[in-house]
């Protein structure tokens, strides 16, 4: 068993912490360098310092009672109504501040629980109507919340289809949720169609525009097509948007808007028997961090109309020069229609394999979110990865003629892990053993202790623990097999 680490018997000098922190970050992905796509969103040096200084001047405060801090206050419900105003809201509408996507999204599933138990009480077991492609946030709030999720197969373009969604609707339905865009793909589900048909039902409709509030309006603005998609479509009952991804606020901070406080004030809780006192709470957290609203609103008076525009233009000329350059190879194709500045990837038949080019890609020092169903590379294209295009392309087209020569690449790395779990019928199996990495990765009597300033990750590199996985589903991949050959 290794050693328990404690806290330092004696106070540590500050510039030896500080320098240990320098080298942590040594052993991290060089994002600031263009190396990742996606995951942080950064405008430049001076935007940062700006979000650090802001952060900073609130670091203390605490916003979990907002009538203590009538500072933190007057910032939320202006990040409030400037996004609310963004996403075409009329006056009614109204939300909170949270700290990121998932709690604005969990938070929009309570709501609509909490909003059926209140008016539908007949409703023993409540339903959410989404499509595959929507963000696992989603399943995640209801299985804590104790809430069945029908999902709908997508079309080809891998956008939600309506009629699938309907068939989905029973008298158990509480929401119905769409995106704007996907994640994975970034397409645009059609929010107008699925709307009419929430109204008609009069099933509220939550509109996921995390990755895509802040970025779609200016989108719009600059003459791209992008169809309705805010709170101009009748029937579209909440949106969650994220600063903290194309808003350039802090960490944690997202909006979470409703049609107005006939939704809203089901979110709400208030605990009246406790010793402490009366414990009312809009949000999620009790403790809300100050510094996170106030780097948000400053990132927003920083950059102003003007300053998104800017940003959102020299993105999209980069996402149209790395898409044209895509389309451009063979070999390659896009998947559906991406309607901002996400893309994702395969290869045609997925010849070659598009995880042996993934492979190649990570060995030449790209970090890259890996898709399945179907298999491809996912690019969100930031500010920081501009410089670096025309070094990924030629990567790529390396990472091509390397995976067409060596095709038996596919049964070695991450290209057989990542082979192997989508050849894996039961999804029950991945998940158990990717929850047993998980409890390794958390087991401390297995981990080893932080000891050595110059080394001074405590977890094994990546590829070991895919490695790992990788054991595993072999083994699992030959069990099955060894059943069918029963049978
Ligand atoms: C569409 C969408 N929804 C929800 C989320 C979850 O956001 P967070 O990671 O801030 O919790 C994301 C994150 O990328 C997203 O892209």
């Amino acid at each position: 068993m290794s050693e328990r680490i404690s806290i330092p018997a004696r106070g540590r000098n500050k510039d030896t912490i500080l320098d240990e922190l320098y080298k942590l970050h040594l052993n991290d992905v060089s994002w600031k360098e263009g190396r990742a796509w996606s995951m942080v969103y950064y405008v430049d040096q001076e935007h940062q310092q700006l979000l650090e200084q802001a952060y900073n001047s609130f670091f203390s405060e605490n916003y979990l009672n907002p009538f203590a801090f009538q500072s933190l206050k007057k910032m939320e419900l202006e990040v409030i109504q400037m996004t609310a105003g963004l996403l075409n809201g009329d006056e009614n509408v109204t939300g909170t501040m949270t700290s990121g996507g998932t709690e604005s999204i969990f938070l929009a599933v309570y709501t609509y629980r909490e909003r059926a138990r209140q008016l539908f009480p007949h409703i023993k077991q409540p339903e959410i109507v989404v499509s595959t492609t929507i963000h696992p946030a989603f399943e995640k709030a209801a299985h804590i919340l104790n809430i069945v999720v029908k999902k709908a197969a997508v079309d080809q373009n891998l956008c939600a289809q309506p009629q699938a969604l309907e068939k989905l609707i029973s008298p158990n339905t509480i929401l119905i949720a769409a995106s704007a865009p996907t994640y994975p793909h970034g397409v645009l589900d059609p929010i107008t169609e699925i709307a009419s048909l929430a109204q008609a039902r009069k099933i509220p409709f939550h509109v996921d525009c995390c990755i895509g509030g802040f970025m779609l309006p200016w989108v719009e603005k600059l003459g791209y097509p992008v169809a309705p998609f805010d709170f101009r479509v009748p029937g579209v009952t909440s949106i969650s948007a994220d600063v903290h991804k194309f808003g350039y606020g802090a960490k944690g901070a997202s909006v979470l808007l409703y049609r107005n406080m006939n939704y809203l004030k089901h979110q709400f809780y208030v605990a009246t028997d406790w010793p402490g006192g009366i414990y009312a709470s809009p949000t999620l957290l009790g403790s809300r961090p100050g510094g996170a609203i106030a780097a948000t609103w400053s990132a927003m008076q920083a950059l102003g109309q003007d300053g998104y525009l800017r940003i959102t233009q020299e993105i999209m000329l980069a996402t149209s020069q790395i898409r044209k350059a895509l389309e451009d190879i063979p070999e390659i194709i896009i998947l559906g229609n991406p309607v901002m500045n996400i893309l994702a990837y395969s290869t045609r038949d997925n010849q070659p394999d598009i995880f042996v080019i993934a492979d190649q890609l990570e060995q030449k020092g790209w970090m890259l979110d890996r898709q399945q169903l179907p298999n491809s590379i996912h690019l969100t294209v930031m500010r920081q990865n501009i410089s670096v295009i025309d070094q990924y392309l030629e990567d790529l087209k390396a990472s091509i003629i390397f995976a067409k020569e060596h095709p038996a690449a596919t049964a070695k790395g991450n290209a057989a892990l990542y082979g192997l779990m989508a050849r894996i019928p039961f999804r029950g199996m991945v998940e158990k053993n990717v929850r047993k990495i998980f409890e390794e990765l958390y087991d401390f009597s297995k981990t080893a202790p932080l000891q050595d300033e110059e080394t001074p990750s405590t977890l094994p590199p990546a590829p070991i623990w895919m490695g790992q996985l990788n054991r595993v589903l072999t083994a699992v991949v030959r069990v099955k097999g060894f059943w069918k050959k029963r049978r």
